[in-house]
């Protein structure tokens, strides 16, 4: 029986294990994690992230062939392949702070490996490192190697949280680099026929270590500079009478350029976007390429500018003040269907009008208010380690309270900001919101997923992102 070990059991290590135990029940697959409290969640009835479909995977799977445990060093010597899927956080000091990426987890883990492994091993990067990182791993590897052959391959996830299982299920590629010799050749076959259990021959892409890791920032660096790219559209059709939804749509239709990822936000957020293109920043430069580390970096630079620019829209609509006016946040994840927080455009908006004195009430179906305070009290890049090694009783941001539903976050408040496009704030009955609301009552919809014009004729003064402004949003200009 072929035996997997994959180090972390986080976002990426837990799903991704899963489907592969659930599709390949001849192969035993054990994920394991320094954290204790994390690997004892996946034990549980609840598990440690809330993603559609993954409680099913695995409930068919644990304990037939799918296990999680924290004796890391039992597991992965008994491994044939072993995945690392441990954090790689911005670093927060020293060469490249604030850009580059911090390996300090990746290292560790490839030490452990070579300290317990007694059989040759394929070493997979599962987790998202900078280009060439293989061949410092390769290093550590092999320079404490006692004649064991460990084979290196970069095999990047690009599964999107809340589709998680859906994309694992059915992704596009399966994309795995690996030495150009016959070993590098051998172990490239060997995961490939993990993969092929499910996923088409056509769909799985073998190239060489560098392209597999770079592919990855190139293909998260993309995704994102849509999103700038409609994002800064979106100012400029508020500016000019434009809908940005109409010009997202007419762009889409050209068949070069495709309808998706064109939907104006508040900005983007999630764990890797900013993490991965600020690595790609600082590789470049690195390179001696700072014309093109400069043209990524203005990718991340138009992503804040619309999180400011929405807060500056809040505060200058409602007379230039939101102090002591109670401000309702719907939504805190940074996209729906997960609960996932790290690098939410939540936490900038929230930030933003708390410095400017506002009372905010938050509702979130998925994110509980320990994690917000968290959130909120946390440093930049801080949130990107192991969760055993975060402060453990964040402080609490007084000015911001969390509650259990739509409803109670609206009483009596002022505005509204949606920040993340939960289904639900679809439905919600906006004729009781705003009967319970303070007047002029407003609504700032950075999803774009309320009926502007229902709320209009209810009364409410709305602001959506990107769309002809409000009469009173025209007379009230926000300075970027
Ligand atoms: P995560 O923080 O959810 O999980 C990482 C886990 O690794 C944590 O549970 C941590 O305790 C554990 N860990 C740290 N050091 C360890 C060690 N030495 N041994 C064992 N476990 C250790 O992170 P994630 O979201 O799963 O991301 C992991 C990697 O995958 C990152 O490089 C990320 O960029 C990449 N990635 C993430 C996504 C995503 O959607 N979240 C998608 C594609 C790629
Ligand atoms: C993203 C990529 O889509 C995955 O392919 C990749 O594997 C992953 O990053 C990663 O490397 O971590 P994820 O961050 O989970 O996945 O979610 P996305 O669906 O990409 O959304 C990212 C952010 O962009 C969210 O805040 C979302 O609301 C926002 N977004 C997305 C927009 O503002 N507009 C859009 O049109 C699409």
């Amino acid at each position: 029986m072929v035996k997997i070990c994959c180090l972390g059991a986080g976002y990426v290590g837990g799903p991704t294990m899963a489907v592969i135990a659930l599709k390949c029940p001849s192969i035993e697959v054990v994920v394991v994690d320094i954290s204790q409290p994390r690997i004892a969640a996946w034990n549980s009835d609840t598990l440690p992230i809330y993603e559609p479909g993954l409680d099913e995977v695995v409930k068919e799977c644990r304990g037939r062939n799918l296990f999680f445990s924290t004796d890391l060093e039992k597991h992965v010597s008994e491994a044939d392949i072993i995945f690392v899927s441990v954090n790689t956080p911005t670093k927060t000091r020293g060469l490249g702070a604030g850009k580059a990426a911090d390996l300090t987890y990746w290292e560790s883990a490839a030490r452990m490996i070579a300290d317990v492994s007694k059989s040759d091993k394929i070493v997979v990067e599962k987790s998202t490192v900078p280009v060439k990182t293989a061949e410092a791993i390769e290093k550590i590897l092999m320079h404490n190697s006692k004649g064991i052959n460990f084979q290196i391959l970069s095999n990047p996830e690009f599964l999107a949280e809340g589709t998680a299982i859906k994309d694992l299920f059915n992704p596009d590629r399966v994309l795995i680099g690996g030495r150009e010799t016959p070993a590098g050749q051998k172990a490239i076959q060997a995961l490939s026929d993990v993969y092929a259990h499910w996923v088409p021959q056509d769909r799985i892409i073998a190239t060489n270590l560098w392209s597999a890791e770079l592919s990855k920032l190139a293909a998260n660096a993309f995704l994102a500079q849509r999103i700038s790219s409609v994002n800064a559209m979106s100012a400029l059709c508020e500016a000019t009478g434009a809908d940005v939804a109409e010009v997202a749509h007419a762009v889409g239709k050209d068949t070069r350029i495709g309808p998706k990822f064109l939907n104006a936000s508040v900005g983007f957020g999630g764990s890797c976007f900013q993490k991965d293109i600020l690595n790609l920043v600082y590789i470049c430069e690195c390179n001696g390429l700072p014309e093109v580390a400069n043209y990524w970096k203005q990718v991340i630079k138009i992503n804040d500018y619309q999180k400011n620019r929405f807060v500056n829209r809040v505060v200058s609509s409602m007379f230039n003040t939101v102090s002591g006016k109670k401000i309702a946040i719907l939504g805190f994840a940074f996209k729906k269907d997960t609960g996932d927080t790290r690098e939410t455009p939540a936490i900038d908006v929230c930030k933003g009008l708390l410095g400017d004195k506002a009372r905010i009430s938050i509702y979130d179906p998925q994110v509980t208010e320990d994690q917000i305070q968290r959130d909120l009290s946390l440093n930049k890049f801080e949130w990107d380690h192991p969760v055993h090694l975060q402060p453990m009783s964040p402080t609490t941001v007084k000015q911001a309270s969390v509650v259990w539903d739509a409803y109670s976050a609206t009483k009596d408040a002022h505005g509204i900001c949606i920040l993340t496009e939960w289904d639900e704030f679809r439905n919600l009955d906006f004729q009781k919101i705003f009967d319970n609301m303070q007047k002029p009552a407003f609504v700032f919809d950075g999803r774009n997923i309320v009926d502007a014009e229902k709320l209009r004729q209810i009364g409410f003064i709305v602001y959506s992102i990107g769309k002809p402004l409000d009469s009173w949003l025209k007379d009230m200009p926000a300075v970027a």
